[in-house]
């Protein structure tokens, strides 16, 4: 594997594997000197061209914890406002000697369209591509659900879990790559949207669809995912007012008490408060958010080390 782009691009085992390896980069992270030699000397950078504060910050702390330089790109504030194209932002990253280039961008595709060019010689990594993939949310996710859903034999997969993702499916590249991992891993995923947010070859991707969050909650799920609306991704209305969603697919506090005291409640952030979850529920003892935040630190470092540590030894 030289790049990640896609939760495609990992096998089972593989992907068992990088959990693995998180789970020792968490010691890391728990040390008074959180540091690793392995990347010293070597040069990445976060290719940013939409806005992020979890994924940017821990990909940059993870790198750093590695011992790498790292440089933070962002589009805004650089000469891609001034019209300078991919290519050349690319090239220019590659004449400096970054080895690695982590990217975000609104276009599905836009980092296979750097991956399999010959601009750079870096490995590249998805840090979300328009509404294609996250593979390193699905990544952090799976090692959140292993470690806080209890009463179920993992064999480091998810064999036998039953996880709901609710929202924005037709928008979300963490549902995407989610649906991708956690049935890779044995879980038994099932969505519930209004029909207006799912695709339509969604039946092809996971177990159920519940058009009815309420029938969906009374099935009891392990784990309850909240994805945020990506207004940023729509181009026309998808559902008829911010009020009309929270009261049909939000987890508000009459739906949070009526949930098994096990679900485990999951979002990548950022959140909407009020509109696809309650303060009450995000903030609960039950609520997984602030461990993902945590998690992500350990993945990115197991990715980084991966890429750029091992495989370019095994060159
Ligand atoms: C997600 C993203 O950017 O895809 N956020 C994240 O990386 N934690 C989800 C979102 O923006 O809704």
């Amino acid at each position: 594997m030289k790049h990640l782009l896609s939760i495609n691009d990992l096998s089972r085992d593989a992907a068992i594997d990088l959990l693995n390896l998180a789970v020792e980069m968490q010691q890391v992270n728990t040390r008074d000197i959180k540091k690793l030699p392995a990347l010293t000397g070597r040069t990445v950078a976060n290719l940013f061209f939409e806005d992020s504060t979890r994924t940017r910050i821990s990909f940059e702390l993870a790198a750093r914890r590695l011992s790498a330089d790292v440089i933070n790109f962002s589009a805004k504030g650089s000469s891609v406002s001034k019209g300078e194209s991919l290519k050349d932002t690319v090239q220019t990253l590659e004449a400096m000697g970054v080895e690695a280039l982590i990217v975000r961008h609104n276009h599905s595709g836009a980092v296979n369209t750097i991956a399999n060019s010959d601009w750079s010689k870096a490995v590249v990594i998805n840090a979300g591509d328009g509404t294609h993939e996250h593979p390193t949310q699905a990544l952090l996710d799976a090692l959140t659900i292993r470690q806080r859903v209890s009463g179920i034999e993992h064999n480091g997969d998810l064999t036998g879990l039953k996880v709901l993702i609710v929202g924005d499916i037709l928008h979300s590249r963490v549902a995407r790559s989610n649906l991708l991992l956690l049935r890779k891993l044995g879980a038994k995923v099932a969505v519930s949207a209004p029909s207006t947010l799912v695709p339509a070859t969604i039946a092809r991707y996971c177990d159920e669809v519940y058009f009815d969050l309420d029938e969906a909650l009374s099935q009891k799920f392990d784990v309850v995912m909240m994805l945020r609306i990506q207004s940023e991704r729509m181009n026309s209305a998808f559902m008829p007012n911010s009020s009309e969603y929270s009261f049909g697919w939000g987890l508000g506090d009459t739906r949070f008490s009526k949930l098994n005291q096990n679900t485990l409640i999951m979002h990548p952030g950022p959140m909407n408060r009020g509109l696809e979850i309650s303060s009450k529920a995000a903030d609960s003892k039950q609520s997984a958010i602030l461990d993902q935040v945590t998690n992500g630190v350990a993945v990115r470092m197991a990715v980084l080390y991966k890429l750029l540590a091992q495989e370019k030894k095994n060159d």
